[in-house]
């Protein structure tokens, strides 16, 4: 099982949240990622968010992207990439199966009424209707902060079989998935983290391999299969 973060993304271009310039340096977290600030000023998160889709639209996917589609291509149903990443790189480098978007998508509306999904269109607005109900209260599917992370179930009990437990450019600041690690060590699975620099979390890894991910993911991928 692996879990990636922004890291993964960032030599797409896409900005991580918390290193040096950082998303989190530039926009209060509380206005833009919470169902409060979402309730105060939706114009507010909906610019945010149609400016992180415009980025991700026009980002390709990279060399770990493209690594790890390797992997799961030659390993098939046996590599699942739990992502907190929003954006869709590690779909078009080709993982088009087991992958799992725990923080939601950017290419996803969601309705706040009745709970409808559909294709986000490239620009959102707080006048959106939802095509179901008709509310105007379209949102885009992302989990905020104080909201439960998707397929929880599934990603436990995949955590508790796997045979090595992966975290790839994320710096275990973010439960749940921070505590992910802790958990596969608690069962006795092996763990590896895979980060530019040692994250908070380097400390529960029993290996760490630091670096670019396009440097790192890549070879790594090369010596497993
Ligand atoms: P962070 O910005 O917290 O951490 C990114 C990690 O990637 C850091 O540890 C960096 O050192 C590392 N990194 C940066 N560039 C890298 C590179 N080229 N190669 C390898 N590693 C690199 O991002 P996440 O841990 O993904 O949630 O953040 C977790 C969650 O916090 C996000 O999903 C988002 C955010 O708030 C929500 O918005 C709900």
């Amino acid at each position: 099982m692996i879990l990636t973060g922004a890291g993964v993304s960032a030599e797409s271009g896409l900005g991580t949240f918390r290193d040096k310039d950082g998303l989190w340096t530039k926009y209060d977290l509380s206005e833009v990622a919470t169902p409060e600030g979402f309730a105060t000023d939706p114009a507010k998160v909906h610019d945010f968010y149609n400016a992180r889709r415009a980025n991700a639209l026009d980002a390709a996917p990279n060399a770990a992207h493209d690594a790890l589609a390797r992997l799961q291509a030659a390993r098939p149903g046996e590599v699942l990439l739990v992502t907190q990443n929003v954006d869709d790189l590690h779909e078009r480098a080709g993982s088009t199966r087991d992958v799992i978007h725990m923080h939601g998508a950017l290419t996803g509306a969601l309705c706040a009424t009745c709970n409808h999904r559909w294709t986000a269109p490239r620009v959102m607005s707080p006048e959106d209707r939802c095509p179901k109900c008709t509310a105007p209260s379209t949102r885009p599917d992302i989990v905020w902060f104080g909201e439960f992370p998707y397929q929880m179930e599934e990603i436990y009990t995949a955590l508790a079989q796997c045979g090595l437990f992966v975290a790839i450019g994320t710096s275990g600041q973010v439960y749940p998935a921070a505590g992910f690690v802790q958990e596969a060590r608690a069962a006795g699975i092996e763990t590896l983290e895979i980060n530019l620099e040692a994250s908070d979390g380097s400390g529960y890894f029993d290996r760490a391999l630091h670096g670019p991910a396009t440097e790192i993911v890549p070879h790594w991928v090369d010596t497993l299969i």
